[in-house]
């Protein structure tokens, strides 16, 4: 029997993201090959033009699996029954600016659209934030929607888990399907630590370490950590955007893992409301190693963690401590 739609609302949709993000969602490629879904897609006044071409492309695209779209400039009618929200919109990062210059624009975008989730989501809609600041921007979303379960409310650091595993695939010349179990543990910024200290490839001899096959401490502690936090801006000054294609298709890795379940043995990161797991400061949304099953995550527990790790789980905690109180300054 087929099955019921699931209603799924891009919001920022008009965007570079959203425009690479709506096509993968109706072709399957977010909730699976036989889930059909109702796209929302909500956008501003100044972009209702180019969010109803998107409309008109979607409906072009003759998609089996797209039930029907709203497109809409209004944040009740785009929040109504969604299941699962994908908060793209907000005022990017241009080059040369730095993510806090836009902390103020989008705190205020975030406490009046958790409002309208709040009120007019379905029960258990699961919400991932991708604008940025995007931990700190779920934070916002999650103080103002109390009723949302804290543990429904999450942001993009998949993105930097894909650099991570893309950058060991490179170095090693394997498969990036065959490296897994990198870790991003923080803020989705350039203080995020990328971790390869329990990452593995897999090869004809069985699974090795990354440590191991790398050989090179030295690049794994310094350049490797620094391309993958840099990633971002270095795409902003090769294309004068912000990544669109990879942060679609990672959007949709982390929805897709958190409902359909990780697989055995795999764990994905995941930015997540801390609970003092690994003396991270509870009351930050962190990045954490996590597996998925029945549509809830579990931080991975019991992961050894080395001194030079410790001091970058704690800066990178430090910096979200600060953007949570900048972001508290910009309310009042
Ligand atoms: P974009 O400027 O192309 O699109 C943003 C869209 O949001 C625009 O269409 C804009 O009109 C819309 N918008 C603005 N305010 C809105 C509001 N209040 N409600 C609904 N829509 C609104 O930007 P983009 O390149 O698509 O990037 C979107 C965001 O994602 C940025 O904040 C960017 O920094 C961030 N980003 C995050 C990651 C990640 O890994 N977490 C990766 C890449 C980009
Ligand atoms: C990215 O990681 O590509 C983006 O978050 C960069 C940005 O600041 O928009």
């Amino acid at each position: 029997m087929a099955k019921d739609p699931v209603r799924v609302l891009v919001t920022g949709a008009a965007g570079q993201i959203g425009y690479a993000l709506v096509p993968m969602i109706a072709r399957g490629i977010m909730l699976g090959a036989d889930q059909p879904v109702i796209l929302h897609m909500l956008d501003i006044p100044p972009a209702a033009e180019a969010l109803n071409g998107v409309k008109m492309e979607l409906v072009d695209a003759a998609f089996p699996l797209l039930k029907g779209v709203v497109a809409t400039t209004d944040a009740v009618e785009a929040c109504t029954g969604v299941n699962v929200a994908v908060m793209v919109g907000g005022f990017p990062r241009k080059e040369g600016m730095e993510r806090k210059d836009v902390m103020s624009k989008n705190v205020s975008i975030y406490k009046s659209q958790a409002s309208a989730l709040e009120k007019h989501a379905a029960a258990n809609c699961k919400v991932l934030v991708v604008a940025n600041p995007a931990n700190t921007n779920a934070l916002i979303l999650k103080e103002f929607a109390p009723s949302i379960p804290e543990k429904n409310i999450t942001c993009l650091t998949r993105l930097d888990h894909n650099r991570a595993l893309g950058q060991i695939s490179e170095r090693l010349n394997v498969q990036v399907s065959d490296v897994k179990n990198v870790i991003i543990w923080g803020n989705h910024s350039s203080t995020q630590y990328p971790d390869v200290n329990h990452a593995s490839v897999k090869t004809p001899a069985g699974e090795k370490p990354v440590r191991e096959l790398v050989a090179d401490d030295e690049w794994l502690n310094s350049e490797f950590i620094t391309t993958v936090q840099q990633r971002g801006a270095a795409i902003i000054k090769a294309r004068k955007f912000s990544s669109a294609l990879s942060a679609a298709s990672s959007a949709c890795d982390h929805i897709r893992d958190w409902v359909l379940g990780t697989p055995e043995g795999t764990w994905v990161s995941m930015g997540v409301y801390s609970d003092g797991s690994y003396n991270v400061p509870s009351g930050l949304i962190y990045s954490f190693p996590v597996t998925c099953k029945n549509g809830e995550w579990s931080i991975v527990q019991g992961l050894s963690i080395d001194e030079l790790s410790r001091k970058k789980l704690d800066l990178t905690a430090q910096e979200l401590s600060e953007e949570k109180a900048l972001a508290y300054s910009c309310l009042s």
